[in-house]
Parts: structure tokens; sequence; C-alpha cells
């Protein structure tokens, strides 16, 4: 059974088979109506989300499927002390798929281990959101012909952004790619996507602390909302919350085949008056994450019972009880999840969950 956790869960294959499969979709709609009439999917999301539930929920209506869940955990076992396992065991019992949204890092991950049915991370705290990448690379796909070759500028929150930090791993699957990190200090990308996922696996890479100077250069610029609920110092939010705003002036200065994405919601970073701009992608960006769910969900359901199609085989995880995970917001410190860890390329030892560096 194959769950989609991380960006890499995909092999490069497969991800070529949900992005062609959304295109199709996208093409002949009517031929995919009532595709998955008999299935249900769940949608458990314990932190907010307007984007990312709906267009899972229209997802599986449009496929004619059904949708159950809860968009506030509080309304649900959960509230009672339920753990994330016994959530999705439970649920198991009445979906076919599962969407969840967690604050916790890791906590899809773990509630996989155990789950009978796929499991589809839809965000999980600031450390992953594939299904945002998938609707990523349709856009940067579908607006530029092309995912190989680009030059892509990321700008804002970096360091809380999760949708930044899966669309980098997936683009690491693509040749000759060039990521610009346009970030205050403050808001810079971890070290572990730095260290394991660009110089690993060979994304040339640069930071940078102004849009003029990368403007003219970028075919993608990805844009981001400073993550005010990650922040644990309101002063060091209060310091960096303007930091990169796009106006028409910065626009004027890129390409005139460039690509504006947006995972939205937008706060102050992209003014209105980019929104009628032909290079604004964001909206057309909302719609594509639908049409790529659909197919994500009909692949997941196709290949659950194919063994050729499981989980990626890696190194097993580590365990030593004299070594913890200290990233208060992963899994491992909120739940029961046993502290496990994997060796990073430098030799250290990361978070199994979280991916955070083991002292
Ligand atoms: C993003 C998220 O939740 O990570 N939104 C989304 O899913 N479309 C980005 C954000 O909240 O800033």
């Amino acid at each position: 059974m194959k769950h989609l956790i991380d960006p890499t869960d995909l092999t490069q294959e497969e991800l070529g088979q949900v992005i062609s499969l959304a295109e199709d979709i996208i093409a002949h709609r009517e031929r995919y109506q009532g595709a998955q009439s008999h299935r249900k999917l769940a949608t458990l999301f314990y932190e907010p989300s307007t984007r990312t539930r709906l267009s899972f929920t229209a997802a599986m209506m449009e496929l004619g499927g059904n949708v159950l869940g809860f968009s506030d955990a509080r309304s649900s076992s959960v509230s009672k002390g339920e753990t994330v396992q016994d959530t999705v065991r439970v649920v198991g019992c009445f979906a076919d798929v599962i969407a969840m949204r967690h604050h916790i890092e890791g906590a899809q991950l773990y509630a996989s281990e155990v789950s009978r049915v796929p499991i589809i991370n839809a965000g999980d705290g600031s450390h992953s959101h594939p299904t945002q990448t998938l609707t990523d690379l349709l856009t940067i796909k579908r607006e530029l012909g092309r995912i190989d070759g680009i030059t892509i500028g990321f700008c804002g929150d970096l360091r809380f952004g999760r949708t930044v930090h899966s669309l980098i791993k997936a683009l690491s699957g693509f040749k000759d790619i060039e990521v610009i990190l346009i970030a205050p200090d403050e808001l810079q990308l971890p070290d572990y996507i730095k260290q394991d996922v660009c110089e690993k696996l060979g994304i040339r890479y640069r930071e940078v602390s102004s849009m003029e100077e990368v403007m003219p250069e970028l075919d993608v610029l990805y844009m981001t909302r400073v993550q005010k609920e990650r922040f644990l110092d309101e002063d060091e939010f209060d310091r960096v919350k303007d930091s990169f705003v796009l106006d028409s002036t910065r626009m004027s200065l890129a390409k005139e085949k460039m690509a504006v994405l947006h995972p939205l919601p937008r706060v102050n970073e992209i003014l209105t008056e980019v929104d009628a701009d032909p290079r604004a992608a964001y909206f057309r960006q909302v719609e594509n994450g639908k049409f790529v769910r659909m197919a994500l969900i009909t692949k997941l359901l196709e290949w659950k019972d194919d063994p050729d199609h499981g989980m990626l085989e890696g190194d097993a995880p580590i365990t030593d009880p004299s070594l913890h995970c200290t990233n208060p917001k992963c899994i491992c410190n909120q739940e029961r999840a046993p502290h496990r860890f994997r060796r990073s390329d430098r030799g250290g030892l990361r978070c199994w969950y979280c991916d955070a560096k083991i002292k």
C-alpha cells in the first residue's frame, strides 16, 4: 500500500503518472465523473484549512465518491485524548482513504504505521505538505510547459513554510533546477533541506536578501506567507512579518514568461494590484489543486493492493535509548511515538518523524 507522507514517497514514475492523470482529467472531465462512486474519503483536519480541505472534498465529490470527517478536532474523540494511531485505526473501518492535516510534525507518518487504508499528508506542522507540491508541479508544468531546467525563487518564510520544504524535495527529481532563496536571516531554509536535499541531490541554490537582484532570472517566483502561528516569539514575528512584498514595480523587472505561485492564503505579501498580471498564477494554482487531488486519490486507490506500488524501502529506523528528539512539536514528544532516527548524509542523526537534528 502506498501512503503519501513525504513528496519522496512517490517514485519519479509514479509522480509522472499522477501529473499525467491530472492533465487527462482536465482535458476530459466527464470521463472521471462518478469514477469512484463507491468510495469514501475521510478528511481529518486537526489544524485550520480552507483550500486544502475543500479541494480534497471537491475532488472526491467530482469523482462521485463521498466524504466524511472533521475540520475541528475539538469535536472528535481527540478532545478525550485519543491518539492519532487509534483515530486512523477507527476511521480506516469507515473510509477507503484518509487525508490528514496536523499541527504536530510526523503525526501522519506515525499514523500510517498502523493504517489499513492509504494516508495522505495534508500538512504536518512546518514539516511537509506533499499535495500542495503536486499542485505546484502541475501548475509549473501548465504555466511554463516544463519543469526541468527552471530557475525558481522562493520568497518569504522559508523556515516554517512547509510547502517550500516539500517542493524543493520534489524538484530534486527534475533536471537542471536552480533554486534562489529570498528571505531575511530569521526565515532562512532549515539546514536539513539545504544539506540533505539540495547539497546531496545536486540542486544548485544560493541565498539572497532582496527580490530586485534576482527578479530578471526567475522562471517561477514562489511567494509565501510568514507563518505567524508557528513562531514561538511574537517580537520575532513582528520584526519579519512584512519582509518581502510583491508589487507591480517588482513585477516589471521579471521575464515576460514567468509564473508567480503562492500556496495561499496570502496576507500582504502580494499586493492585489498584481492579481491582474497574466503571470499571477496563484488562483489557477488553486484549481489545479483539485485536479491533482482527484488524480492522487484515484492512483492511491488503484495502487492499494498492488505490490509494485508499496512504500519505498529505505534504511531501517535506528533506536538508541540514550537519544531523544528535542523538537517540542514532534509526534514523539506529543504522543507515545518511539524516538527513532535516520542517519543523515553528514553522518549525524535526524528524527525519523520530523527530521530535526539530534544533538
Ligand atoms: C499552506 C499551508 O497550509 O501550508 N496553505 C495551503 O495548504 N494551501 C500555506 C500557508 O498556510 O501559508
